[in-house]
């Protein structure tokens, strides 16, 4: 295995194990944002990618695939239960969404996870080159930065965390608090979505180590008695917005769009949620408050479909099985009420859809419903922005959604006020095409200027100044 200079490690390699034509499996490209960012940069550097290959027991050797050296992290059965569902999905995930569902705290969780970052760490140790640059990835692999520098201090450390890092009164719950805030200040560039995140970790990092923060700078004390500066701040995370553009604008594309429409019997308007089955997403409350605008009446089957697209996501953890059975009732329940024959209320989706797939729903889509109770950015909302290239469409918007930050001309909600929400539906609908256009101006704006790749450049960029600062130290 070759050195590499860069590296990213992340919970997951950019592959899936896919079932060839041939029936043998194979490998192809996983569809995320993230992966589609690195791509051309983990190319031009002769990048690693460390991660987890997706499935218990797989134990192979490091591959090349397209221009990246993966490096497979294996997971044992009972790894994938104690590390992923249970500390990762269980614990860390219900906490850092401000205990929307319960987190539990189990002690072999814990200790399954120190095991598996510290695998994770050993596995990026042997493949980085002297004085190389590694990127981690998120709440999966919150030791692995401390653990890396005990293992390479010559390496220079970026990490970045997907999620929103919850307020301390929350935090504190953590009974290992210390060690994920210690492991999290073994990187050199600590990156989050939103402002409030970083000043979030700040405090925590105040209150609980005690160490200084002055803006965006934290000094962490060493054990040899010198001080070490971390940054930490918001680099918020976009998309591809090019290659969604290009998408809506092809023929197949836009016909799709229009196949769909027509399939579901040509409504007015339609109304989208794309999300994967997440109790973060506030699935139910929007599924509740156009129920009841159908009950009300201010809506009508005849003239208004929503679509629902809930990919199937983390199945074996109980707080989604129980999430899932709480609306696929509500949508049957809906439906039942409601439905005719010719028309249905709710067209629900329980699958994951290739993305071509996905931009046709989002030009066939009138309104989009992003409800999320707290989502460190949702990409979603971008990818339905970037795709409008008429400008029409209205964008209703979670205040509690990342996105909120940037996307300011979105119709801003609070999920939680359900009447609230049924009137913003109700204005989305009826919104007139110049102030659809004047909203969907602003925000398209916004996605074309940060698209994924100035985000990578700009937390990169971050870190290439951390090291050269490093490299101004006397003694290094
Ligand atoms: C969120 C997290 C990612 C995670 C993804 C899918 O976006 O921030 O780290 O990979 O959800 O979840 P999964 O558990 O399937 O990897």
């Amino acid at each position: 295995m070759p050195q590499a200079e860069l590296v990213v490690v992340a919970n997951r390699l950019p592959v899936d194990r896919v079932e060839g034509a041939t029936g043998d499996d194979v490998w192809r490209r996983s569809p995320g944002g993230l992966v589609t960012a690195l791509e051309p940069l983990m190319r031009r550097e002769d990048g690693a990618w460390v991660g987890w290959p997706g499935q218990a027991g797989l134990d192979i050797e490091p591959f090349d695939f397209e221009g990246t050296h993966l490096v497979p992290v294996p997971l044992s059965e009972e790894e994938v239960q104690l590390y992923y569902e249970g500390f990762s999905n269980d614990t860390i995930w219900p906490l850092y969404h401000d205990v929307i569902a319960e987190p539990r705290y189990r002690r072999v969780w814990w200790d399954a996870y120190v095991k598996v970052n510290r695998r994770f760490a050993e596995a990026t140790a042997s493949v980085t080159a002297e004085g190389g640059t590694v990127w981690v990835q998120d709440y999966q692999l919150q030791l692995v930065p401390r653990m890396l520098r005990d293992l390479r201090p010559d390496l220079t450390i970026g990490y970045f965390h997907h999620i929103p890092f919850p307020a301390y009164g929350l935090f504190s719950q953590l009974p290992w608090r210390r060690q994920v805030l210690e492991g999290l200040l073994g990187a050199d560039v600590v990156g989050f979505q939103r402002v409030a995140d970083a000043g979030n970790f700040a405090r925590a990092i105040r209150r609980q180590l005690r160490y200084v923060t002055k803006a965006s700078g934290i000094t962490v004390p060493e054990r040899d008695g010198e001080t070490r500066n971390v940054l930490a701040k918001a680099f918020p995370i976009s998309i591809d917005t090019a290659s969604y553009v290009e998408l809506a604008q092809r023929a197949d594309v836009r016909a799709r769009a229009a196949e769909i429409r027509e399939s579901l019997g040509n409504p007015s308007k339609i109304l989208l949620g794309v999300d994967r089955l997440d109790y973060t997403k506030g699935i139910r409350h929007r599924l509740k408050a156009f129920g009841e605008l159908l009950e009300d009446g201010r809506l009508s089957v005849e003239d208004v479909t929503l679509v629902q697209v809930a990919s199937p996501s983390r199945e074996r953890v109980e707080a989604y099985v129980q999430l899932r059975d709480e609306i696929e009732l509500m949508v049957s329940r809906i439906g039942g009420d409601r439905d005719t024959m010719d028309h249905t209320a709710i067209r629900y989706l329980h699958q994951g859809y290739p993305r071509e797939e996905m931009v046709a729903l989002f030009l066939a889509a009138d309104v989009m419903l992003v409800t999320a109770l707290r989502d460190g950015m949702n990409l979603v909302a971008k990818e339905y922005v970037a795709t409008r290239t008429d400008n029409r469409g209205v964008l209703i918007l979670s205040e509690f959604a990342g996105a909120a930050d940037e996307l300011g001309t979105a119709l801003r909600i609070n999920p939680h006020d359900i009447d609230a929400l049924k009137d913003t539906i109700v204005r989305a609908v009826e919104m007139p095409p110049a102030e659809q256009g004047r909203r969907m101006r602003a925000m398209r704006r916004k996605v074309i200027e940060n698209d994924v790749h100035a985000w990578s450049s700009s937390f990169l960029d971050a870190l290439a100044n951390a090291r050269a600062h490093k490299d101004d130290e006397p003694d290094g």
